[in-house]
Order: C-alpha cells, then structure tokens, then sequence
C-alpha cells in the first residue's frame, strides 16, 4: 500500500491533492503536512496532519520514519509574486526545500517524489506560442530560477542516484477551494470571488495578457496520472509541459459575463505584469500527451460555468 506525505498541504494545490489522494488511497495512507497556516478541520479529522518546515531536513526525515512514508508529494513552495518580493525566502524554501526532500528520498530510499514545476520556468527568451518542451529556460524571477534548478535537480537524483522523480511544469491554477499563495495567474480566482460579491473587479494584469492556465481538478488529476504512469514510457522526467487553455483577462471577463451580465473590470496593472510579460502565451504539452496519455477536460466555459456555480454556493 501506498505511503503518501504531502508537504505545502495547506496550500491552494496541496489542500485539494490532499484529499483527492485520501479517495484513492485511503484516508489514514496520506499525511498533510503544513508549514505554518493551520489546517481546516476536515483536512486535520479525515487523517494524519503533521507541521514540517522544509527547510528543517529532520523534520521531513521524522515524519518519512513516522509513516513509513514511500512517496512525497512536494507542494511546499514560494510563488511567483512573493518570490519576488522576498527572494532569498524563495531560494531557500524552493531549491534548500527541495534539495532536502531530494536527500531524504536518496537517504531513506522512497519509491517516488512528485515536485511540480511552472511555466515560470521559461523566460523572456523563450519562444512565446505553443511553448515546447525542450526551448530555452532562461527565466528572470528568482521563482523561475528556482524552477529550472528544480527539474535539472530532479533529473539528475533520477539519473544520479534512480530516485524516480517527476515533475509538470504547471500553469496558472484556477480553483475555488482554498485561495491561491501570491502568483502572478491569482486573478484569474480572485476575479471570480470579486464577480459574485460585488460585481466589479480591478485586475493587475493588463487586459490582453494572455498565459496558460488549467482548472484545479485536471491540475490533481494530471499529476497523480504522471505519478502512476509506467517509468519505461517516460522519456521525461521532472520537466513535462502541461496544458489546458489559455486566456487573456479580457476573453475570461468576456466569459464571466455571460453568466453575470452586470459584472464589470477595469485594469491597473502592477509589477506582476512584468513577471506575465516574461511567460509564454500557450504550451505545447506533446511529451506529456504523448508518454502517459495527459488530455485536459476543463475548456474556458466549463471552467467558468463550474467556478461561478461552486462558488455561489461558498459565497452564500
Ligand atoms: N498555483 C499555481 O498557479 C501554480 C502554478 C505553477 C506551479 N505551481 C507549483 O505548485 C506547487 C504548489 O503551489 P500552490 O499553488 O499550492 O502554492 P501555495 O502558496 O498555495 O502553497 C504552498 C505552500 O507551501 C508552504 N510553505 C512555504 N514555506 C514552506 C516551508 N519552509 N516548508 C514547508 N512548506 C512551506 C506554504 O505554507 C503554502 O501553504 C508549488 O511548487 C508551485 O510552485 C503552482
């Protein structure tokens, strides 16, 4: 049986891992671990809840032994825009973080570690349309800087050492559970929240931004698949593109609209347009299609269909 810990836990990806992990593999068979933000009490009722800092190589080290732990699924993080805020916090707990989980899946010999990357990854040079998987990595944000340092890390313990590491490189994640952690694609949630309570929204990306984006069930969905795909049809490892849709502000105003006539957007951006200006628009996600099957199924509608109609609910 299957021996999960989940670090980041608390987080707006690692909340939602948590549980969709605990439905396939059991409850008491999947550990969240927070850093400082407290768990719900669901998160903490439904099974085993530990605090580990990442940056402390015991604690992970601890909680492997506690648990007999056999995978990490790493979501403990700084993102983009805090990470540009505080990058010597976002080199640490992103490149001193990882490599920590790194030593302790060599030292403890664990069957596999799940480290997402990001379309931060790629930078200014990089060719912008249908993104691929093999460019130029030359990303301008310490967060980039620690992504790419992430999935060659990642590589090397896998050819260095056969620790089975793997990894996607994420785009924005839109979701409606636990509110994102300070990245440069956090308007496209807060733009819901703000449509239903008070139908007008200010958003810190200029209007035709477009970037990359996925709705958070094809996100989970997308990396236990990678996690459970047979290692000899994997020619990648850490650094799979993943794709799903791509927007601009304006086309998802555009869509919310259909559904909240009245809602209206205006647009100052802020230092975070910068960090989109540095991305690419759409990703060609082939090798991740082509080695373990990936396939999205939230288009810009559903998604906005399935955002407005949970939402209503949680907001009510
Ligand atoms: N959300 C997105 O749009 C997105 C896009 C691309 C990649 N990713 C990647 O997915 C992963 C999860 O991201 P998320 O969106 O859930 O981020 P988040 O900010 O919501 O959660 C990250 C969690 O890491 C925790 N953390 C911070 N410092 C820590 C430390 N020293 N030790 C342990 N935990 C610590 C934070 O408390 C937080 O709960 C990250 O690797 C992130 O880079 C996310």
């Amino acid at each position: 049986m299957k021996k999960i810990l989940v670090t980041g836990a608390v987080g707006q990806i690692g909340s939602e891992l948590v549980e969709a992990l605990r439905d396939k593999y059991g409850n008491e068979n999947v550990v969240a671990a927070g850093h400082r933000t407290k768990p719900t009490e669901e998160m903490k009722e439904a099974g085993p809840f530990e605090f580990i800092d990442v940056l402390d190589k015991e604690e992970i080290e601890s909680a492997v032994k506690k648990y007999n732990i056999d995978t990490i699924y790493h979501m403990g993080a700084i993102l983009s825009a805090t990470g540009e805020e505080k990058p010597q916090l976002a080199f640490r707990v992103n490149i001193i973080g990882l490599y920590n989980i790194l030593e302790v899946g060599r030292e403890q010999k664990l069957e596999r570690i799940m480290v997402p990357s990001s379309i931060a990854a790629f930078g200014p040079d990089t060719p912008k349309e249908n993104t691929p998987n093999e460019t130029i990595l030359r990303p301008t944000t310490m967060y980039g800087i620690s992504k790419v340092s992430g999935e060659l890390l990642g590589d090397y313990y896998f050819r260095r050492f056969g620790l089975d590491v793997r990894g996607v490189r994420y785009p924005g994640i839109i979701s409606n559970k636990t509110l994102p952690g300070g990245g440069t694609t956090d308007y496209a949630v807060e733009i819901f929240y703000e449509a239903i309570r008070n139908k007008y929204y200010v958003c810190f990306l200029k209007e035709d931004s477009t970037l990359p984006m996925m709705y958070m069930p094809d996100a989970i969905r997308g990396l236990i698949e990678l996690a459970e795909a047979d290692i000899n049809q994997l020619k990648h490892h850490s650094d799979f593109n993943l794709a799903a849709v791509s927007f601009s502000p304006g086309e998802l105003v555009s869509e919310i609209q259909r559904i909240i006539p009245d809602f209206t957007c205006d647009y100052k951006p802020d230092f975070r347009q910068e960090i989109a200006d540095s991305w690419p628009s759409s990703i060609d996600d082939s090798a991740a299609q082509d080695e373990w099957g990936w396939k999205p199924e939230f288009d810009l509608r559903r998604m906005t269909e399935d955002m407005i109609e949970k939402l209503r609910i949680k907001l009510r």
